[in-house]
């Protein structure tokens, strides 16, 4: 597998290349840009779980560099899809991996995949078994469009809108864990923590005790924060977390510790569902805040209808930033 070849994550990208691909965004967002880098070609977008953000965003940004979207949901509107090496493919699975994406690669000149995790078994889905089975038989570029353990368009659109909103340079950026009644996948949290880190912010990471993130994940997030002059701090003092905060993100995810057993997930985290919240008494804490979510987000769970709807909440420019920091991983991936 050549990892050089897919865009997986933002780990192995330089602050200058993170900074390069966010200026090429803000290029694209003028308007001017006639390069048409796409023109004659397709590419692929297959999805294995529901979208409205990143499939819209990415077929209209395919669309707009002149070439063409592909879009597949395998068990769908393409057959059932094995990963596993090896397997032998007596029960509900169609087709392999390798023969789907070998296929494709004959028409399309990149493939992008929407993989969620299935929380079921962390030690095995924080190894993103799906998206490196399409990057280990790929000979033509694979990009995420979220997996177990990454969403790196969203976490460049996260990187853009806060440049836009603040400006550039660091900021005290508060990603904050919240309740919700289902137990739900780490991608987000992970590659906004990584993002945050690698562009030099003062991060704080709040969340209850037993929602850790992943502890690599965190080492790797320190290091590459130690690197641009950041810092991460981890709280489970959400008060805390607000007071001076210049970005409240939000977001909910499950425990590690639970990982599989959602009963036993949503039973500790009841109690934390009237104090995890963001709320207005909490924005008035920070420091003018923006307020950000990847959505779909569920209001007067995660949010109230007031702070989403007031003038510091930016989740409608932070999701049109999808759009823009596609076009230019696109350009980036593909163009000449
Ligand atoms: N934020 C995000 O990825 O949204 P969708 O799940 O709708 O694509």
């Amino acid at each position: 597998m050549r990892t050089d070849l897919h865009f997986l994550s933002t780990i192995g990208m330089s602050r200058e290349q993170i900074e390069g691909l966010l200026e090429s965004a803000l290029w694209f967002k003028t308007g001017d840009d006639r390069s048409k880098p796409l023109a004659g070609k397709s590419v692929a977008l297959v999805f294995f779980n529901p979208s409205l953000r990143t499939r819209a965003s990415m077929q209209v940004a395919i669309y707009e560099l002149g070439g063409n979207p592909v879009v597949l949901e395998p068990g769908g509107t393409s057959w059932t899809l094995e990963h596993r090496a090896g397997a032998v493919m007596d029960s509900d699975k169609t087709e392999h991996v390798a023969e789907f994406v070998r296929v494709l690669e004959r028409y399309c000149v990149a493939i992008g995949v929407r993989t969620f995790a299935a929380l079921k078994d962390w030690k095995e889905e924080r190894t993103d078994p799906v998206l490196n089975a399409f990057a280990r038989y790929a000979s033509v570029p694979i990009i995420n469009l979220e997996s177990a353990m990454h969403h790196p368009c969203q976490s460049l659109a996260d990187m853009l809108t806060i440049r836009e909103k603040l400006g550039s340079g660091r900021k005290r950026v508060v990603l904050t864990w919240a309740w919700h009644p289902k137990a739900l996948p780490m991608a987000v949290p992970n590659s906004f923590a990584l993002a945050a880190a690698q562009m030099g912010h003062e991060l704080v990471i709040a969340h209850p005790p037993a929602y850790d993130l992943d502890e690599e994940l965190m080492e790797t997030s320190l290091q590459l924060a130690a690197a641009a002059g950041g810092s991460v701090e981890i709280t489970d003092d959400i008060d805390a977390a607000f007071s001076g905060a210049e970005v409240i993100y939000a977001k909910s995810w499950g425990s590690k510790q639970f990982y599989g057993n959602t009963e036993q997930d949503l039973a500790t985290r009841a109690r934390y569902r009237s104090k995890w919240i963001v709320d207005e008494e909490k924005m008035a804490q920070t420091k003018g805040a923006i307020f950000m979510h990847c959505l779909p987000v569920r209001r007067n769970v995660i949010v109230t209808d007031g702070v989403i709807d007031s003038a510091a909440s930016v989740v409608i420019d932070e999701a049109e930033n999808r759009l823009l920091v596609q076009k230019a991983i696109l350009n980036l991936v593909l163009g000449t």
